[in-house]
């Protein structure tokens, strides 16, 4: 099965800041993902991003906002159409003329299987916190207190164990860490900082 996307420009330039409501955003989110697991992934990538972009980038609340909904939507489709991830979410923010920017983000969120390649900071940001932020759940869940008092010598022993959540492909993580210029552990270090703060409801 191929995901390749076989397009690299995403949404309209016109478009540029049209964003969803959160409400908007909410709705999408509830109707297209019923998975629990899926959910709580979405909602941790959304946090990182929004959380990313106003500590280490100094984005504005807007912009913010545009870095929470690409994690936010970035596996949308995924739960009901996985052999249309991304492109159907592509095509349902297109269709609702949403700024390309966030399109663009979801659409280069795993190069290796859509062939789209990350540009922005929101891009490369994306790809970097995905699967590094699934890997660091499940370490998550096999700790008696989940995120409370984890380290990172735990999680870069966990990295370095392949079958530890091993359908967590480590290549893609440091390929990752690599187009974003941006050191493994110190995105790990966020990661455990942060992500514990995520609840499962909204
Ligand atoms: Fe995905
Ligand atoms: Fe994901």
């Amino acid at each position: 099965m191929s995901l390749l996307l076989n397009r690299s420009v995403f949404g309209d330039a016109a478009n540029a800041g049209h964003v969803l409501t959160r409400a908007e955003a909410d709705a999408l989110f509830t109707d297209w993902v019923k998975n629990e697991r899926l959910q709580l992934h979405m909602k941790q990538v959304a946090h990182l991003m929004k959380s990313w972009a106003a500590e280490k980038e100094g984005l504005n609340e807007a912009d913010q906002w545009r870095w929470e909904m690409a994690g936010l939507l970035h596996d949308a489709d995924w739960d009901q159409w996985p052999e249309l991830h991304c492109k159907k979410i592509i095509e349902e923010l297109e269709s609702r003329n949403i700024d390309p920017e966030i399109i663009r983000a979801i659409a280069s969120h795993g190069p290796n299987h859509f062939g789209v390649e990350p540009e922005t900071r929101m891009d490369k940001m994306l790809y970097a916190f995905d699967e590094l932020s699934g890997l660091t759940h499940a370490y998550s869940l096999m700790r008696p207190g989940g995120y409370e008092g984890m380290e990172l010598k735990g999680i870069k022993k966990r990295f370095k164990e392949k079958g530890f959540a091993a359908n967590v492909n480590r290549e893609e993580i440091l390929d990752a860490m690599e187009r974003a210029g941006v050191e493994l552990e110190s995105i790990m270090q966020f990661i455990i900082e942060k992500q514990g703060e995520v609840r499962q409801s909204l």
